[in-house]
């Protein structure tokens, strides 16, 4: 079976972090006979950027659309206005192919410690499922009476049925195909009159197709708290495009931080590539030093793995990071050690060819 990989390394750490994934990729097709993994790079970045004029070329998503996935480092870099980095890169990729979307695993690894502390990696593992194309991230809105005293400025939230039901029937789906108890649903339709009890109204409508999982409704200032307080009270947490931006920022940190968190931008019907990437940007104060942390892209090959159905193998991956953190020497210095980027990953590397 051939796997084709369009990668998109980035910028700073991006490479970095990218060139130790590839590793990983070598290491599971000698693991896995049948399994090979054909892959393209693609230099689209702020480097281009700077020299093109473009972030990636006109037909930048034509080339993509026949491949099976998308890797993605990271990008950014400090000579190029963010909006232009993400808006004419990764936000079109997310959008043209419909990878509506983004899940991140919240699950505290063995060998890592919290900053809750008296939390313990069973406490801490669950998925959050976030709404990845609409809703408060839209581009309506606009501005009245500008250099008034009443200038007031106006963004929309958009929620449409199509696209909230598809996020909500994703979420009861993956519930039951992990076989979990339960669905957890952020909510705010105490505050927010129209699109909050429209989504709520969405999951009580689903939620007749799946009797086998209960939902619960948290309005997201609870939920956020619940989070830190009692996150052994979650399997699966779907959220709207905004509430699951903060809310997986602040599971990442519950996790054990940046370096380590993955996430896949994925359209479920595969009529599109699916995209995987850390959730951490192209950290310009480390670029360069060789000592960014490799996990959450090795986690994101990981996710891939998952999403192509290769159950085993993802847990393989997730199992040989789990150890070699665990062994706790070599680690990257934003987990306290003072290894390489290299030196970590090839004991990763070592741990997946064991198998
Ligand atoms: P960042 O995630 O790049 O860095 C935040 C902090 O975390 C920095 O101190 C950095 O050194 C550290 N860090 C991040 N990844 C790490 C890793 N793998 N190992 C060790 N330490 C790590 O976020 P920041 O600084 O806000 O943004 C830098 C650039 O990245 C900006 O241009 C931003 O727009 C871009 N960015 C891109 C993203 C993407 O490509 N999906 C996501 C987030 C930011
Ligand atoms: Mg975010």
């Amino acid at each position: 079976k051939y796997i084709n990989i369009a990668s998109i390394p980035g910028d700073g750490i991006g490479p970095e972090v990218m060139n130790e994934g590839y590793k990983v990729l070598k290491a599971l097709e000698e693991l896995h006979g049948g399994l090979s993994f054909e892959r393209n790079e693609f230099d689209w970045n702020c480097k281009r950027y700077l020299e093109a004029g473009e972030m990636m070329p006109e037909d930048g998503l034509e080339i993509l659309k026949d491949y099976d996935a998308i890797l993605f480092g990271a990008v950014g870099a400090p000579e190029v206005p963010d909006h232009i980095s993400v808006w004419e890169l990764i936000l079109p990729i997310r959008r043209a192919f419909q990878q509506y979307v983004n899940l991140r695993p919240i699950k505290l690894l063995k060998g890592i410690e919290s900053p809750l502390r008296y939390k313990s990696v069973e406490d801490i593992d669950f998925t959050v499922i976030r709404e990845n194309t609409e809703g408060e991230y839209s581009n309506s809105g606009g501005k009245l009476h500008e250099n008034t005293p009443h200038e007031t400025v106006i963004q929309n939230s958009v929620f449409t049925r199509y696209g909230t039901e598809r996020i909500v029937k994703y979420a009861f789906e993956y519930a039951k195909q992990k076989g979990k108890n339960k669905l957890s649903v952020a909510t705010k339709s105490n505050a927010m009159n129209y699109s909050m009890p429209f989504w709520d109204d969405i999951v009580r409508e689903i939620s007749k197709d799946y009797p086998s999982i209960p939902f619960h409704l948290y309005h997201i200032d609870a939920l956020a708290a619940f989070f830190v307080l009692k996150p052994e009270e979650f399997e699966v947490v779907v959220a709207s495009n905004l509430f699951g931006d903060i809310l997986t920022d602040l599971g990442a940190a519950v996790a054990g931080g940046i370096g380590i968190a993955p996430s896949g931008n994925i359209n479920p019907e595969g009529t599109y590539p699916s995209m995987f990437e850390p959730i951490h940007g192209s950290a310009p104060d480390i670029a360069g030093k060789g000592i960014a942390n490799p996990v959450a892209q090795i986690w994101s090959i990981s996710l891939m793995l998952d999403h192509f159905g290769y159950f085993e193998l993802a847990e393989v991956v997730l199992n040989a990071i789990e150890s070699v953190l665990m062994k706790g020497d070599n680690l990257t210095p934003d987990l306290g050690g003072n290894a390489s980027t290299t030196e970590l990953a090839d004991q990763i590397v070592n741990k997946i060819l064991e198998g």
